[in-house]
């Protein structure tokens, strides 16, 4: 395998969470551990939002939430580990969806007193198509939270995934009084904002042993007995290639703020995450060792620096070496580009960069070439597959305020979809244009975009629709009569793809009743 050093030291992963589950403070953490930042235990998790991660959008700097997805790159025990940000808001959460894509694996975190929310369901839907392995981190031991059995059981049931505890609680909330390693047996006594020192493990490889009495009381102690003994029976063995296969999560209970069983779970990921892998294509498996370099986009990001009208598109490198100044194939547009400032990011700060190996991510400056799921290439014709695109929730006509402008309003909505911003639907019958979001945040968000980056004014007018469902059908015929009879609910999507808009559930399920020849897809492949 070429570069086989490079890639077996690479590590790419997101962390998911529910906003304030603790993303922000665990990131930080990690960032500490790998040196990335130097400022040990004095930096509050609200100062990272703030200046590090993702404040490059005009609106965010104004509404204070996190819009951008971001790259920190950091060492940590000679491995090379890409952290991939994802926005805590919900209304974008497309964005977090397709960075999933260009992970290897993913920890997730959940608060111990909220557990599992709506939108940790959704990304662990993502996660579970691609059958990515995660690791789950239970937060906020320190505070009084759910039962530790009832909030594994929400998690399994909730997020359809099997868990396997690896470490195990000793209380929580004011009587929270560390952990106990299942598989290491030993115990981690609870100290706040430190960093885990072998001295400070105790080893207790039987957990008869009056040692466990003697440290945590004799009530805890038989508690914690009770529980591993508890765990074993219900739990088993763990089994690293269950989780690599995506269908077993380690769990690891700790409190992110007083960076208390942080680095045990960090160890842990990275002996058994994964490093990069081969990934499909619409004609072949392309493999990280391989020769030739290729690379796709997921994420495309405006406004990086607010002086300019430029725009970054995020690419994953999937296999070979890219270098800086070569020129590559852009397989969708089929010419060949080079980049002379590839950057690599730590959080806001960047780096021009020689050349990246796969599971790198880089920054490459795009003047409007790029759209999500763009393959790169050294020739070859393939693209990668498997970045969804889901159903907006919220639809609305754009309307064009100013006729003058009409053209850039065009260019405009073309640009920010292709950034995917938001979706672009045509209506049949009236050529309406719709745009379909996750969140009403993202709707402000195209205002006011296409007014300082475009000079095109615009409103919106709701549209009572509930669901765009892509329309796919063996019969054509059938298909297109379908279309034709419901040119009110029907339209295209960007790439001319049919789709169906339906107003409610009911017509929904009506619809699918009466047209078994035709197939309804809640979600849609960007690259087909
Ligand atoms: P997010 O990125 O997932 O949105 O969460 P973030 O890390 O910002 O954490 C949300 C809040 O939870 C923060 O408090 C943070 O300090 C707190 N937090 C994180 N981990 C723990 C933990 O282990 N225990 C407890 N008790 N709290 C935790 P905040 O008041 O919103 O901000 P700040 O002023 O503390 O920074």
């Amino acid at each position: 395998m070429k570069f086989e050093k490079e890639i077996n030291r690479r590590k790419t992963f997101a962390i998911i969470s529910h906003p304030d589950a603790g993303k922000t403070t665990l990131t930080e953490k990690f960032l500490l551990f790998g040196g990335a930042i130097q400022t040990a235990g004095a930096v509050k998790s609200n100062k990272i939002k703030k200046h590090a991660t993702s404040d490059f959008m005009e609106i965010e700097r104004q509404r204070g939430i996190s819009v951008a997805t971001s790259v920190m790159t950091f060492e940590y025990k000679n491995h090379l580990i890409n952290l991939l940000d994802t926005p805590g808001h919900k209304d974008f959460s497309e964005d977090t969806y397709r960075t999933l894509t260009a992970v290897d694996s993913v920890i997730l975190v959940v608060d111990s007193v909220n557990g599992v929310e709506e939108q940790t369901r959704r990304l662990m839907e993502v996660c579970t198509m691609r059958a990515t392995p995660v690791i789950v981190f239970i937060n906020k031991m320190d505070r009084d939270g759910k039962n530790r059995f009832d909030i594994l059981e929400e998690i399994e049931k909730e997020l359809k995934i099997t868990l396997h505890p690896m470490t195990w609680p000793i209380n929580s909330g004011k009587d929270f009084k560390g952990v106990y390693d299942i598989h290491k047996k030993n115990l981690r006594l609870f100290t706040a904002n430190t960093k885990a020192n072998d001295e400070d493990f105790v080893a207790i490889s039987n957990l008869q042993e009056d040692k466990l009495d003697k440290i945590i009381g004799e009530k805890d102690a038989n508690q914690l007995r009770e529980d591993v003994e508890l765990i074993e029976g219900v739990y088993g063995q763990v089994n690293d290639n269950e989780y690599l296969k995506g269908k077993i999560a380690p769990v690891f209970f700790g409190s992110a703020i007083n960076n208390f069983g942080v680095q045990e779970m960090l160890d842990t990921f990275i002996s058994i995450a994964p490093t990069p892998l081969c990934r499909k294509t619409n004609t072949r498996e392309v493999c990280p060792g391989e020769e030739k370099f290729s690379g796709f986009i997921f994420k495309i990001h405006a406004n990086l620096d607010p002086k300019h009208r430029d725009r970054i598109a995020f690419m994953r490198v999937c296999s070979g070496k890219f270098e800086r100044n070569k020129y590559y194939h852009h397989v969708r547009i089929d010419k060949d580009v080079r980049f002379s400032n590839p950057y690599a990011f730590l959080a806001r700060s960047k780096d021009v960069i020689e050349d990246a190996y796969p599971g790198d991510v880089i920054g490459l400056f795009d003047t409007g070439n790029f759209k999500i799921g763009d393959t790169l290439s050294e020739g070859e014709n393939f693209y990668y597959i498997g970045i969804p695109t889901f159903s907006p929730e919220i639809f609305k006509e754009l309307v064009n305020k100013d006729p003058m402008k009409t053209k850039q309003l065009e260019k405009g909505i073309q640009q920010l979809t292709d950034e995917g911003v938001a979706q672009l639907f045509t209506q049949f019958g009236g050529n309406r244009k719709i745009i379909g979001c996750v969140g009403e945040l993202q709707f402000e968000v195209i205002q006011y975009r296409l007014l300082h980056e475009y000079g095109a004014a615009c409103e919106f007018r709701h549209l009572p629709f509930y669901k765009a469902c892509w329309l796919t059908s063996k019969d054509e015929k059938k298909l297109e009569e379908f279309l034709r009879f419901k040119q009110q609910n029907s339209g295209e999507d960007k790439d001319g793809n049919p789709i169906y808009l339906a107003q409610s559930e009911w017509f929904l399920n009506t619809e699918i009743t009466n047209n078994p020849d035709i197939e309804f897809h809640f979600s849609s492949e960007i690259n087909k």
